[in-house]
């Protein structure tokens, strides 16, 4: 019954027998083993951009910083949903990649940012001259932190708000595919169609041992980009391993596959917890969390009969908890773990 994080599965079958295959005999390392460029020409063909460029990274949070890095100047304004994870999750390494830029937060129900209050803090921001920080760049996250999922109509109504501005527009894809999955849509008319300039592809969460994608759809960052990779200790020696995690995750739709099985056991324990008495989900549930609100006591039951979950904070007096979904969660696990709610409640 593990329910704490995408993170805490394993990596799929598929992605472990390409690392396997590419453990075979020697390759050129830094990137220049061959995987890469077969890497880098699957992910302009799937997200229909020829010229895009590609990083791959080993955390979230490292092709996070970076993207904000290439689009936002020191003394430059990012602007994300106040509950965003480059906001509250990435200990300040978006502040210090970037050499100081500043966070601001922007409102909005469930994850979402509101696109009024995104244009009122771009607005508002640099009207005081040399004396505050200046419009720098946008950031989106999707699937949210809420675990709502925007369409792309709604990537490209907040990304119009930077964009209005001049700004470049970042996207936290640490679960696009389950955003993709989720809605069907194309990954060009969820990101760059829609605005998106930088994107984070998320693949650790769903299946891989550590990699994600930073994509440059202006190509012309490629090679800032190289030199702030290397330059913050993130370019991987023996890459041959980041680049075949990434071309076993891509090959046959298996990146979707895995995302769509998150999403449906997601799907399957909403539904098992709205239906439970007492029990409230806080978010609508449109990918692969739940956030849930239920009476005092019960995290610390589930956790009893060996449920692993995150109690998730609301207001004093209310108990909040946070169960994720991943590729590898089955039926049986869902079933389990609402038959020890059942007990709990
Ligand atoms: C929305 C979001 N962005 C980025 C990340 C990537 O973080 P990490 O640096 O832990 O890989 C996560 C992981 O929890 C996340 O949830």
């Amino acid at each position: 019954m593990h329910f704490a994080s995408d993170n805490t599965s394993g990596a799929a079958p598929e992605v472990l027998a390409a690392v396997v295959a590419a453990n075979a005999g020697y390759a050129p390392s830094y990137g220049a083993e061959p995987a890469m460029l077969r890497v880098r020409d699957r992910l302009r063909t799937l997200f229909e951009a020829p010229e895009a460029e590609v990083l791959l990274l080993s955390t979230g949070t490292s092709a996070n910083s970076l993207a904000l890095a290439l689009g936002c100047p020191p003394w430059g304004a990012v602007f994300c949903h106040e509950a965003a994870h480059v906001a509250q999750d990435e200990c300040g390494a978006p502040e210090f990649y970037t050499h100081g830029a500043k966070l601001i937060g922007v409102p909005g129900a469930h994850g979402r940012m509101d696109p009024g209050a995104l244009r009122d803090a771009i607005a508002r921001t640099g009207a005081g001259g040399v004396h505050g920080v200046q419009r720098g760049m946008v950031t989106i996250t999707n699937v949210t932190e809420a675990g709502t999922v925007l369409t792309p109509a709604e990537v490209a109504a907040l990304a119009a708000e930077g964009r209005a501005a001049g700004l470049p527009v970042h996207l936290d894809g640490a679960r696009l595919p389950q955003a993709l999955a989720a809605t069907g849509a194309s990954p060009a008319d969820m990101t760059h169609r829609a605005g998106i300039t930088h994107l984070t592809l998320g693949a650790t969460k769903t299946g891989c041992l550590g990699v994600e994608a930073l994509i440059l759809f202006d190509p012309a960052a490629r090679w800032e980009g190289e030199l702030r990779r290397k330059r913050a200790g993130h370019l991987a020696s023996k890459h041959r391993f980041l680049s075949a995690q990434m071309e076993g995750w891509l090959a046959d739709g298996l990146w979707l596959r895995l995302a769509a099985q998150a999403n449906a056991r997601g799907a399957e324990l909403a539904a098992g917890l709205a239906a439970r008495p007492g029990v409230r989900l806080t978010h609508p549930v449109e990918a692969n969390m739940i956030f849930a609100e239920w009476p005092a006591g019960t995290a610390e039951r589930l956790r009893a009969a060996g449920a692993a979950l995150y109690s998730w904070p609301l207001e004093p007096g209310r108990e909040g908890a946070r169960l994720v979904a991943s590729w590898c969660t089955t039926g049986a696990e869902v079933a389990a773990v609402l038959a020890a709610l059942d007990a709990a409640l």
